[in-house]
């Protein structure tokens, strides 16, 4: 599902170079539930760029669905693309379409039948518990319901793998914990779940495999 060996990822700024992943391997197959955590700074989103190939490793190998990165030509890398939801801390929603449209919008690009859209977008709006706030915009949702219409959107293609960076960053922990359920739901229902999160406590709560970033460095993997 997920193989890193030996990577590296090294940037420069100016002179200098940062190194921001320090020699990481693991594995996660299929059906896991992976939480990512470490300080701030420790590298989990360069992790994540990496894993659905927004950036290249300086050294090492990845293998992400069965896909080789290095090697991946485009068209690999947006079929790979295709079988990965992913989700930040910011929802990024269009601000001038409605979650409908915001969902529907990532279906039409790819050329989904009209007439599968809107049963997908129900779909995945049912799965986030969002489906009587199809026709709002996104500046009428709160900040939990906006990630819940984020996390649709991720999964209307109905991915392979669920990448989460740090999707609760910015909302208070009632709100919070409701996007953790979802998750968990998407996660029941058969997608490997990579989770990335600098609370070193949701990791403790979240009660799955943990993965712990210093520094660049790959120093705990238990559960
Ligand atoms: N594009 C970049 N250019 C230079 N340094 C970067 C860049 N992206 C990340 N870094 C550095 O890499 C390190 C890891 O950052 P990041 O992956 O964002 O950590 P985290 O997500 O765990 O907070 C940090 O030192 C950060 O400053
Ligand atoms: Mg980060």
């Amino acid at each position: 599902m997920i193989e890193l060996q030996g990577v590296w990822k090294t940037f420069s700024v100016g002179p200098v170079k940062v190194p921001a992943l320090s020699d990481v391997s693991f594995r996660v197959t299929r059906g896991e539930f992976v939480v990512l955590t470490g300080p701030s700074g420790a590298g989990k989103t360069t992790l994540l760029r990496l894993l659905y190939r927004e950036d290249v490793p300086s050294e090492g190998e990845i293998s992400v669905l069965g896909q080789e990165l290095n090697s991946a030509r485009r068209r690999e890398v947006a079929a790979l693309r295709r079988s990965i939801g992913i989700v930040f801390q910011d929802s990024k929603l269009l601000p001038g379409r409605t979650v409908y449209e915001n969902i529907a919008f990532v279906l039409r690009v790819t050329g989904t039948q009209r007439s599968e859209i809107t049963a997908r977008v129900f779909d995945a709006l049912r799965a986030v518990g969002l489906s009587a706030r199809a026709q709002a915009y996104p500046a009428q949702l709160s900040q939990g319901e906006a990630q819940r219409a984020a996390l649709a959107r991720a999964i209307v293609r109905r991915p392979t793998l669920l990448l989460a960076d740090e999707p609760t960053g910015n909302i208070d922990d009632a709100m919070a914990a409701e996007i953790h359920d979802v998750i968990k739901d998407i996660w029941v229902s058969g997608t490997t779940v990579l989770f990335a999160t600098h609370q070193a406590r949701l990791a403790t709560l979240l009660k799955r495999r943990t993965l712990v970033l210093e520094g660049g460095r790959l120093v705990k993997d238990q559960g």
